[in-house]
């Protein structure tokens, strides 16, 4: 494959290329993928209509691309390692030939149980090899996947299963996460007392945990995988068919299924792994994101392995069995390029350098940040402990809707500036804007980001809800896909995102509607209304402070309500919205229309509460002392 960007200058003609002809630039990349019939129309959009379309009509699978392809040149080749939570247990090493077997295996198990092209199966599985061979399987059958990420509630699946229709569930006994054993199939069993589409259920083991099994319906994947051949043909897709589904939370209501295609996907994944990292034939590539997320999605199983690359997986986490496990990772797999979130640099920064001393880390070559914003203190210690000065650290912005990376250095070749993503990749044309959708021009400017034409990777839909796509994304400016966060340029035209300027929290990296953990704590008993800001937190980026009017009871004990309360929104969401901090107030600051005035909570939440801005317009004032008085 050739189209890797290898000096500056190669970069500037190939952003200039890509603005100047779009189509041209695309079909040029897309000339390295294995197409079984070339596309008719590279491109077709209308962003009023939110609706974009690359290489239509044209015929491939993303899996051939992912695997067969590779089996003549690398076949032996290892396309993915997997390194256990526990140190002691032995790492997995699945060349190309063994990863595409398996895949077509189990292809082959998902037909045998019915699955066709065009299904919805939900994934909620632990970070074991099983996981991307069953991504890949529906890929290869034309199914789409719908992976939930493993620290979900029952709840939390039912919405998504029940959202997109799922057939098929596959999941594991259970999951390790450091010292946790956390049991997976039975919240999956709680799910499934709400979802009646589901006829049945693959369970892979892990945990070895007993799990009930139902007759009829649950079945075990290493029965199955006996009872198959692994010759699987892959299913013939438009570039336009469903790739998979990926919840993620918004500003309002319910998360939403956020759609990817095959084509587009394919190539922007493969395009954006191959040269922000310039990742070179036999290195090893960590990712260290769960696959439930979009980073896992794009660069750990699709880019990486359509660009021929070599994986790791890692099942635990940074600090099991202590706060040196990813480096003794690196050391053992000699790991050429790491790519981790923000919060975990935070963290292990947190438990002092002498974790990294007396690790091998030589093998790094590249360093990769994404999820959230990266402070100017953690970039440094990343460089200099973890990089030693030598490693480029790209900070990557993008974002689930977007399919792959937008803004960011090009590892060795963009110049770095902590904490700036700095300039967008070929293909992105960015823009900021103000309140009005103004265009803000020239450098050492902010504005709220958007980007206005389309990339290969972009959203297509919201699943089952196209006009909530549109409303989200491509209504609050006109001709804009508006991607709601703030954003810098500086007087050298780099980027810097500043975050979130709608109701979204980034927690540990995780988006969070604060209206989803507001219905979440409305649910429990006695509470009459909430209102949930983020705060900067030190290690998570951001930290959820819950404001909350109960109903007074006498006996009233704050401290088990504030538990019990935590305990609702871990069921209703799971433990990753659990808010930080719950204010119990007696009432909220209101305009006369009856709007929540956030913009006094979050200010009392991050401690400012000297300057609030006006308050005139509130319908009780008093509200905004009582609040003041009892931050906590
Ligand atoms: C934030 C994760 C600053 C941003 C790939 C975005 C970032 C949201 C960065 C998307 C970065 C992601 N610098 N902020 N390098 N990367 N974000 O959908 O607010 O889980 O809108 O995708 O994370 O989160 P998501």
């Amino acid at each position: 494959m050739n189209l890797q960007i290898s000096s500056f200058d190669d970069y500037q003609a190939a952003y200039t290329h890509s603005v100047e002809d779009p189509e041209g630039f695309w079909a040029e990349i897309a000339q390295n993928f294995q197409w079984r019939k070339p596309w008719k129309k590279t491109l077709e959009w209308d962003f009023s209509k939110g609706s974009t379309k690359w290489f239509s009509g044209g015929k491939m699978n993303i899996t051939e691309n992912a695997l067969d392809r590779h089996l003549a040149t690398r076949g032996d080749q290892p396309a993915i390692i997997w390194e256990s939570n526990d140190p002691h247990e032995e790492s997995v090493t699945l060349t190309y030939k063994m990863l595409h077997q398996r895949v077509c295996q189990f292809a082959n198990v998902l037909k045998k149980h019915g699955a066709k092209k065009g299904d919805r199966i939900c994934i909620y599985m632990p970070m074991i090899p099983e996981l991307a061979i069953a991504v890949l399987a529906c890929a290869r059958i034309g199914a789409i996947h719908s992976v939930v990420f493993g620290g979900f509630s029952a709840q939390s699946i039912a919405d998504r299963i029940n959202d997109a229709q799922c057939n098929i569930v596959i999941t594991s006994d259970g999951s390790f996460r450091g010292n946790k054993e956390i049991a997976l199939k039975s919240t999956v069993d709680d799910a499934l007392i709400q979802c009646p589409s589901v006829q049945k259920v693959i369970v892979s083991t892990r945990t070895r945990t007993p799990v009930s099994m139902l007759k009829g319906r649950d079945v075990w994947w290493e029965n199955e995988v006996k009872t198959v051949s692994s010759e699987c043909p892959a299913e013939e897709m438009d570039a336009e068919d469903m790739l998979f589904i990926l919840y993620t939370s918004g500003s309002t209501g319910k998360p939403k299924g956020v759609v990817h295609t095959c084509g587009g996907y394919m190539v922007y994944a493969t395009y954006t792994f191959a040269n922000v990292f310039q990742y070179q034939p036999g290195q090893v590539h960590f990712c260290t994101a769960d696959i439930g997320w979009i980073t896992g999605h794009s660069y750990i199983v699709y880019g990486p392995l359509c660009y021929g690359a070599t994986s790791l997986m890692f099942e635990g986490i940074p600090t099991y069995p202590d706060a040196g496990r990813f480096w003794d990772v690196i050391e053992k797999h000699k790991v050429d390029i790491l790519y981790t979130a923000p919060t975990a640099i935070r963290s292990l920064m947190g438990f002092g350098n002498q974790y990294v001393e007396g690790k091998d880390l030589s093998s790094l070559k590249v360093l990769g940040s994404v999820g959230e914003p990266i402070n100017e203190e953690a970039w440094n210690w990343y460089n200099e402990n973890i990089g030693k000065g030598n490693c480029p650290i790209v900070d990557t912005w993008w974002q689930t809707e977007t399919g792959g990376i937008l803004i960011s250095p090009i590892a060795g070749i963009t110049k770095t500036k902590p904490s700036y993503a700095t300039l967008p990749l070929p293909g992105v044309q960015p823009i900021l804007v103000d309140e009005k959708g103004e265009e803000i021009v020239g450098n050492d400017v902010s504005g709220n980001l958007c980007i206005k034409f389309p990339w290969p990777g972009i959203i297509r839909t919201t699943y089952g809800d196209h006009e909530r796509c549109i409303q989200t994304y491509f209504s609050t400016y006109k001709n804009l896909y508006f991607t709601g966060d703030g954003c810098m340029r500086d007087e050298d035209g780099y980027y810097r995102i500043t975050g979130r300027v709608d109701d979204v929290i980034n927690v540990s990296g995780h988006r969070i509607g604060t209206a989803e953990v507001e219905n979440a704590i409305n649910m429990h008993l006695g509470v009459v209304e909430s209102a949930v800001v983020g705060y900067p937190h030190d290690i998570k980026g951001q930290g959820i402070y819950a404001y909350v009017i109960c109903e007074k009871s006498p006996g009233h004990d704050s401290d088990l309500t504030r538990r019990d309360i935590l305990a609702t929104v871990t069921r209703v969401i799971g433990p990753i919205a659990k808010p930080d901090k719950i204010q119990f107030v007696s009432g909220l600051p209101k305009t006369r229309s009856g709007k929540i005035m956030r913009r006094i909570l979050r200010k009392v939440a991050e401690g400012e509460t000297g300057n609030l801005g006006d308050t005139s317009t509130l319908l009780d004032p008093t509200v905004v002392d009582e609040i003041k008085a009892g931050a906590l």
